[in-house]
């Protein structure tokens, strides 16, 4: 799996360099999808259940799952959540990070500041003996107590030899709820924070997920692993 989510962290290294107006999401999804078969890997979400692009591109109010396409083209102010998903040796590894195109806006860089502070409170949680509430607690407290919501449709998971196992992740929930996560477990957490209401609508296309109020959303991913004394993050990509 640790190779699985260095070649992941890497085609996110890769796909950053290329983040400016003027670019199409078809043209990341292109870059995303060469590195990652160079690398002898495969992007986990091609053909996934009928998904039909290497990876998720989900700008400003798209919550997640944004299909790359040529039409969709970059401007100054967007946010773009990119999630790459690589299977390799029979595991997979799965990241996304949101960044910045161009000169955001001060409620933008806000949010994506703190969507990331949300995930880094949720991993801060993690060690042997964790109930799988305690991190959608952490979470949820901290996107509130800054005025946002937490989405409540899509989850965090289990990862491994399938793309999406048990347990399901919450980012939101109580202290000691849910499963305890042993000494093994490798899962994700990805939480998907909205400026406005936590609500998500889906398109015709049965992917792109989109706030219900036209605001943004933000969102963050790693991958990570329960260790003896606390936890790893097997995708090793750091912001800045
Ligand atoms: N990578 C997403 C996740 O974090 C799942 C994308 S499913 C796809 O779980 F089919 F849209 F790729
Ligand atoms: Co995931
Ligand atoms: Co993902």
């Amino acid at each position: 799996m640790r190779e699985s989510c260095d070649i992941a962290s890497q085609t996110l290294s890769l796909v950053k360099d290329h983040i400016k107006p003027g670019v199409s999401t078809e043209d990341l999804d292109r870059l995303c999808r060469e590195f990652i078969e160079s690398k002898g890997g495969y992007p986990s979400p091609l053909n996934y259940r009928g998904y039909p692009k290497s990876i998720c591109t989900s700008i400003n109010n798209v919550v997640c799952h944004g299909i790359p396409s040529p039409k969709v083209i970059l401007k100054d102010g967007d946010i773009i959540n990119v999630d790459i998903t690589v299977y390799k040796n029979k595991y997979h590894g799965d990241l996304s990070y949101t960044f910045p195109v161009g000169k955001l806006s001060t409620k933008a860089e806000r949010l994506v500041k703190v969507t990331y502070e949300c995930l880094m409170k949720g991993i801060g949680v993690v060690r042997p003996g964790v109930h799988v509430g305690d991190i959608g607690h952490v979470i949820q407290t901290y996107a509130e107590s800054n005025g946002y919501s937490v989405v409540r449709e899509f989850c965090g998971h289990g990862i491994g030899k399938s793309f999406h196992e048990e347990p399901m992740v919450m980012h939101y929930g109580k202290k000691g709820a849910g499963t305890i996560l042993p000494v093994g477990a490798v899962f994700t957490i990805e939480p998907m924070i909205n400026e406005g209401a936590w609500k998500t609508k889906i398109l015709e296309d049965r992917w792109t997920a989109l706030t219900i109020d036209g605001k943004l959303s933000a969102q963050f991913e790693h991958t990570i692993a329960i260790t003896l004394d606390g936890h790893e993050v097997l995708t090793s990509y750091q912001w800045l």
